[in-house]
């Protein structure tokens, strides 16, 4: 697709959403299992992804696929109820064509939630890890091809990718509520299936202590255009070969579904104290 319909795509879409739902200061991309969470949304209006010109709909099961915006502790939040992936075939420009639309919408800060396997061997299924930088190790990039100069520079630095106030806030909320957050670096690769155990040594020994197959591709592309990052992951399992059994997606849908009230309960409080 030629950079002026990829524009045209980003426009159409904002356009829509800004008449089905209104803009939005904070936006929320709900992984599986925190999709609920659209329901503390007050004045909420929702549209279905199908229903956004240009705009990608996921093929992966449990993801609904809906866009809604509405109220939550006195701020326009808008939230990403499923989210489509680089393994589902899609190009990386509109995997993260959402992000570009948040940015035409007038969102600042982009919260970003996974579902990741655990790489560090001190965590357990079920922890929530703050993502405090990231690996790509996908081969890809989504700022590849022709630079959007309206959005952003053609080299955008990727030192604060994620934002150190949004990890500082984030360790308080939690700490507040009580809930154990692990820290660490997340590493993207493209899936869809789940890595070898000598991958997941490799990527022990390369520093890092999630995997996962989702969230930096939209974290790059927030960085590109200005907005402030959060990532949040939940380890569903322990990556492959650290225990002796295979991986599965029900797995990860099961502990994913077993934390998603404390999930929720984080980001419901970080959003609260921003
Ligand atoms: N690897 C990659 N992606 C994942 C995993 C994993 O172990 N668990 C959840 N998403």
């Amino acid at each position: 697709m030629d950079q002026q319909t990829y524009l045209e795509n980003i426009n159409a879409a904002a356009q829509a959403i800004r008449q089905a739902c209104g803009e939005a200061d904070i936006a929320v991309v709900l992984g599986s299992g925190l999709g609920g969470y659209v329901d503390a949304l007050s004045d909420a209006a929702c549209v279905s992804y199908a229903d956004i010109p240009g705009f990608p709909v996921s093929t992966a099961p449990g993801h609904a696929g809906k866009w809604w915006t509405g109220l939550l502790h006195g701020k326009r939040v808008c939230m990403m109820q499923g989210r489509v992936h680089g393994y589902e075939g899609y190009d990386l420009k509109d995997v993260t064509l959402p992000v570009r639309v948040m940015k035409r919408l007038g969102v600042k800060t982009l919260i970003v939630t996974n579902a990741a396997g655990g790489v560090n061997t001190s965590f357990a299924p079920g922890d929530l890890m703050l993502m405090t930088d990231f690996l790509n190790l996908s081969g890809k990039n989504p700022l590849t091809g022709p630079n959007l100069d309206d959005f952003g520079p053609r080299f955008p630095d990727m030192t604060h990718a994620l934002s150190r106030d949004l990890q500082r806030l984030t360790r308080d909320v939690a700490e507040k509520l009580g809930v154990a957050l692990q820290e660490g670096v997340y590493c993207w690769l493209n899936g869809p299936c789940y890595e070898t155990p000598a991958e997941i040594r490799m990527l022990r020994a390369l520093g890092a202590d999630a995997v996962g197959m989702s969230t930096v591709p939209e974290i790059i592309v927030a960085r590109h255009c200005g907005l402030e990052s959060l990532g949040l992951s939940c380890i569903t399992n322990m990556a492959a070969g650290i225990l002796d059994q295979p991986l599965s997606h029900q797995e990860v849908m099961e502990t994913g579904e077993r934390v998603k009230d404390t999930f929720r309960a984080l980001v419901d409080g970080v959003i609260a104290a921003m």
